[in-house]
């Protein structure tokens, strides 16, 4: 692999753009937009972020800390991220608190995700790669580990996750024409592959862009309040839809998923360039169908090897996982029986369960109840 020249820096409307994503989730909104960005500064590879916290021992300052390094650090180019907080004055606090109580009447839309959802978005720059399987055993994997956890298939026309989760259930209109989400293997699913198939709706369905199809399930459906998980199944490309997500979702995060050959790395790599653009910070790579144990112990790498670990590299992100070719994914695909969870010693079910402890790791359940908390959905109440 050829050395790749180092990024430039960020400039402070890319810093902006990342520290949209940090969100303050009991207050609701992010960072930027309720003001507690006090200022940013960028030198040689550092940047530091002020941060105006509503008090100073505030329940969630660590949480806001580690989120600001987290997605600043993500952006091309910086090595350090140093973040000064400081706490408001009792003006700026009541100041805050009124773009809070705003921004919570004006907050209908644009989503109905809660801002207390972690959103993971599977991501690859081409089909076959395995995401759908990695979507489904990821989910299967966090929800087990105790997480209430949500499945989004962004695959608009290619939708697998219905099979993949073994339900024909249909997604129901409830209270206010919100759909609610089809429960399966105990997460909460959809899919346009769960949409009735009335002319009505099949032609609604049809006549909408990918990226309006992605934002119609994005604003009308009535996801669990408590939802910790939102895994995203994205469909192929680096088109409309990624911009479409990170424009609706600042909170969501990247997953790529690439093979150990060459060519889907470089596929991928577009997808990254995309994420960048789009300022959705990248979690990490996974590699899917790293190598191949025989029941006789002897591995084979049928697909090449250390692509996964080129492009962390590239990326300036973890390998968060390497997932075995295994058989076990493909009729647990057919069946619907996961194999994080139904052949959870095998191979594919090991390593799976492994990357969904990483993630959970990695991007930890955001915290929300607090005294803060409260008092913000007191103000919205009224
Ligand atoms: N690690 C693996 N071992 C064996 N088969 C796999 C593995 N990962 C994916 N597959 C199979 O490869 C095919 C494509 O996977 P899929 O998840 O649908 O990819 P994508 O969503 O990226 O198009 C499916 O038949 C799936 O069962
Ligand atoms: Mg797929």
């Amino acid at each position: 692999m050829s050395p790749v020249a180092s990024p430039p820096m960020p400039t402070t409307e890319d810093v902006y753009a990342a520290l949209r994503g940090v969100i303050d989730p009991e207050l609701g909104s992010d960072v930027v937009d309720l003001g507690m960005v006090t200022h940013v500064d960028i030198a040689d590879g550092t940047v530091e972020v002020g941060i105006a916290l509503t008090i100073a021992e505030c329940p969630m300052r660590g949480q806001i800390d580690a989120e600001t390094r987290r997605k600043v650090g993500a952006l091309p180019g910086v090595e350090t991220v140093e973040v000064v907080t400081t706490a408001m004055t009792k003006r700026q606090r009541s100041e805050l608190m009124e773009t809070a109580r705003l921004r919570a009447r004006e907050r209908a839309e644009p989503t109905r995700v809660p801002t207390s959802t972690r959103v993971l978005a599977i991501a690859s720059g081409k089909g076959g790669v395995g995401k759908s399987t990695t979507s489904v055993n990821l989910a299967v994997g966090i929800a087990d580990l105790g997480f209430r956890v949500g499945i989004l298939d962004a695959d608009i026309w290619g939708f697998s996750i219905p099979r993949m989760l073994g339900t024909t259930d249909r997604i129901e209109a409830g209270e206010d024409k919100l759909m609610i989400p089809v429960e399966a293997q105990g997460l909460q699913v959809v899919s346009t592959g769960l949409i009735t198939d009335d002319e009505g709706t099949a032609l609604m369905w049809r006549g909408l862009m990918l990226s309006k199809a992605l934002e119609q399930f994005l604003t009308q459906v009535k996801w669990a309040d408590d939802l910790d998980y939102l895994v995203i199944d994205m469909p192929p490309g680096t088109g409309d839809i990624q911009m479409a997500l990170s424009r609706l979702l600042p909170q969501a995060e990247m997953v790529v998923v690439t093979t150990p050959q060459q060519t889907a790395q470089k596929v991928a790599v577009r997808v990254a360039d995309m994420a960048r653009r789009s300022h959705m910070p990248i979690v990490g790579v996974v590699e899917n169908m790293s190598s191949f144990v025989c029941d006789h112990g002897q591995t084979y790498e049928l697909f090449g090897s250390g692509g996964g670990e080129q492009l962390a590299e590239q990326l300036a992100v973890p390998l968060v996982g390497q997932i075995p070719l295994d058989t076990s994914l493909v009729s647990g695909g057919d069946e619907g029986t996961p194999a994080a969870r139904h052949v959870a010693d095998g191979p594919a079910g090991v390593a799976y369960r492994t990357l969904a402890a990483e993630l959970v790791r990695l991007v930890p359940p955001l915290e929300d109840e607090t005294c803060v908390g409260r008092m913000a959905k007191l103000l919205e109440a009224m």
